[in-house]
């Protein structure tokens, strides 16, 4: 990437912020970084690799010269400004939703599906951060002993949500132990000191939630297997920034607990902490800050007489693998 110009549309938020972390961490040798925003943020500034980048506002007319967008803006920014970026010669590599279910566009976790990147047509989608941290530990396993049922449970971290609800957590927390009232601002349920159901909507005829129904759809299509039959449950849960997943999945023959941890144990973006003697699995301050699915409390799902299936808990940054890093990995590998 040496004689690349990469833009940042979002660095003003949480995802986009760690990309600027992640390329300078990486060492990524880029000609140049133009960092993007709203106008609220315009004439700020970021230090990167001891330089000092002022934050522009995102226009039509942002991507001149642009080899490589990283976009993290939510959808509508996406939907809007994606075209218009590859119009002007960029390769997106896009972290909301807005194209990810598109069979048109590469939905890609390099670990699983790197060989996709090379379909694209300009936009590269980044998958949801739950999807990622449940599927990077679980491919190692169904390339070996197809998976045919899942069912996940997630403890969603506020990151995901974006940097004002990382705000929201920390103030409500504040304000909790400080015994002052709080009026949730990002959503709508006090966060301190308690959990619910993802915040977004409820599909009526479901009742599965849309980060649910994103954890079922892109599980199927990275897989590039739509029988798999999937069941989600999304909870955010007050952390910041690491996201943790309970999975139990039911493989095509009988498995051992030992195969998969010898699976995992050779498995890129993974590291095993399973130490049953001292209660010690993945947790959420682990993974934070980190770029590896940490996958632990790998046992027999003692429901399932016929030996096929596993219960496994994971745990990863939702900020760096679930969403900045793969990004930066994909667009290193561009
Ligand atoms: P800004 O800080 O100027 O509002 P997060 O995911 O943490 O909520 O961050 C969202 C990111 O998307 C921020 O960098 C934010 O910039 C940016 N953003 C929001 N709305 C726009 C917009 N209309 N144009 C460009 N960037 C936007």
């Amino acid at each position: 990437m040496k004689n690349k110009t990469v833009a940042i549309v979002g660095a003003t938020g949480a995802v986009g912020r760690e990309f600027v972390g992640c390329i300078e961490a990486r060492g990524v040798p880029l000609a140049s970084l133009k960092l993007l925003a709203s106008a609220r943020s315009a004439g700020q500034t970021q230090i990167f690799r001891g330089e000092t980048l002022t934050i522009e506002e995102l226009k039509d007319d942002s991507f001149a010269g642009v080899d490589i967008a990283l976009f993290s803006a939510g959808s509508g920014i996406s939907k809007k400004y994606a075209p218009i970026a590859v119009k002007a010669g960029a390769v997106v590599v896009d972290n909301s939703s807005a194209f990810r279910t598109d069979p048109a566009i590469p939905l890609v976790v390099p670990e699983i599906n790197a060989r996709r990147i090379k379909d694209h047509k300009g936009i590269i989608a980044n998958p949801n951060c739950a999807a990622i941290t449940t599927l990077v530990p679980l491919w190692p396993v169904h390339r070996v002993n197809p998976v045919k049922r899942l069912i996940v449970s997630t403890y969603q971290a506020a990151s995901g949500g974006g940097a004002a609800l990382m705000q929201e957590l920390e103030d409500s927390t504040r304000a909790w132990l400080d015994g002052e009232a709080y009026a949730p601002k990002v959503v709508k349920y006090p966060y301190a000191f308690n959990l619910f159901s993802h915040n977004t909507a409820i599909d009526m005829a479901t009742g599965y939630n849309d980060e649910e129904t994103k954890v079922i759809s892109e599980s199927k299509k990275i897989f590039e297997d739509d029988a798999i039959a999937i069941s989600a449950t999304c909870i955010r849960v007050p952390v910041l920034r690491a996201h943790s997943v309970s999975m139990t999945f039911e493989c095509e023959r009988p498995i051992a607990p030992q195969e998969v941890r010898a699976l995992l144990e050779k498995a890129p973006g993974v590291r095993i902490v399973d130490d049953w003697a001292n209660n010690y699995f993945p947790m959420p301050v682990d993974a934070s800050g980190q770029g590896d699915v940490l996958a632990g409390r790998i046992r027999k799902d003692l429901s399932d007489p016929s030996g096929k299936s596993i219960s496994m808990f994971v745990a990863a940054d939702q900020l760096l693998k679930g969403a900045a890093l793969n990004a930066v990995q994909i667009a290193e590998l561009l």
